[in-house]
């Protein structure tokens, strides 16, 4: 199902009240979390949930990725995002919280105990996805395989470029990173892909409605039998 709406405002009240309505009804909803900009208008509707008396505080998270490498509490590495955007502000008991280990001493088996921790749980509910330009879902790059899971990967450069953003300069975007596979994204209970702007149109339309390739990744959502896509003008322009 593809949803167009006005903003990613809208986008983001739209999701947000859907999670909500989950969470009412089943508090300990586990929710797949997304970092970068795209999730961001859910994670401020989801606060605005919370304010209106809905409690997340049974909510189980888990992230989709985590860059190799950056110190522990580096303010961009994926766990203090989710932590400042999500654990906190919406009162979730931090144990509840996955992400994967990117540090340097962590990362022989970060993969097989992320996997671990996501199976003795019993998986994701709701996986909110962002795309990459490269097509990228988590970070699983161009070229990786519909069965994947969660492993070491490195970026490209484009993605590390589109990135930089968050950090003083290129040089100090990571270069690998530990991100579910495709595989471990698939098996998440309904998958909800967001995409905001022009300069995710064509990355979109082709997961959308391109082959189902590894050479597009966002193509793996087509393999999914629960799918809700959710896009601004933008981003829906190059959709047939
Ligand atoms: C983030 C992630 C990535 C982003 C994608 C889009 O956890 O795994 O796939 O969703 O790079 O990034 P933004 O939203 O910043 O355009």
């Amino acid at each position: 199902e593809v949803i167009v709406v006005r903003d990613p405002a809208e986008a983001g009240a739209f999701v947000a009240a859907h999670i909500a309505e989950q969470v009412r009804s089943r508090p300990e909803f586990t929710l797949g979390v997304a970092t970068g900009s795209t999730p961001l208008p859910v994670y401020e509707a989801l606060r605005a949930e919370a304010d209106r008396g809905t409690d997340f505080t049974r909510m189980s998270a888990f992230a989709l990725d985590e860059y190799v490498g950056l110190p522990a509490g580096h303010p961009e590495s994926y766990r203090a995002v989710v932590d400042r955007e999500v654990t906190e502000p919406l009162g979730l008991d931090p144990a509840r919280v996955h992400v994967p280990d990117g540090s340097a001493e962590g990362i022989r088996t970060a993969g097989e105990r992320y996997e671990a921790a996501l199976q003795e749980h019993g998986g994701v509910d709701l996986q909110l996805l962002g795309i990459g330009r490269t097509g990228h879902l988590g970070f699983n790059e161009p070229g990786s395989s519909f069965g994947s899971l969660t492993r070491v990967k490195t970026l490209t450069e484009r993605t590390r470029i589109d990135n930089a953003r968050f950090f003083a300069s290129l040089d100090d975007v990571p270069v690998h990173c530990v991100t579910q596979g495709l595989g471990t994204i698939l098996r998440a209970r309904h998958l909800v892909l967001l995409a905001f702007g022009e300069s995710k149109a064509e990355a979109l339309a082709a997961a959308v409605e391109g082959p189902v390739s590894a050479s597009m990744p966002g193509s793996a959502i087509q393999l999914h039998p629960r799918v809700t896509v959710v896009v601004d003008e933008g981003a829906a322009s190059q959709l047939r």
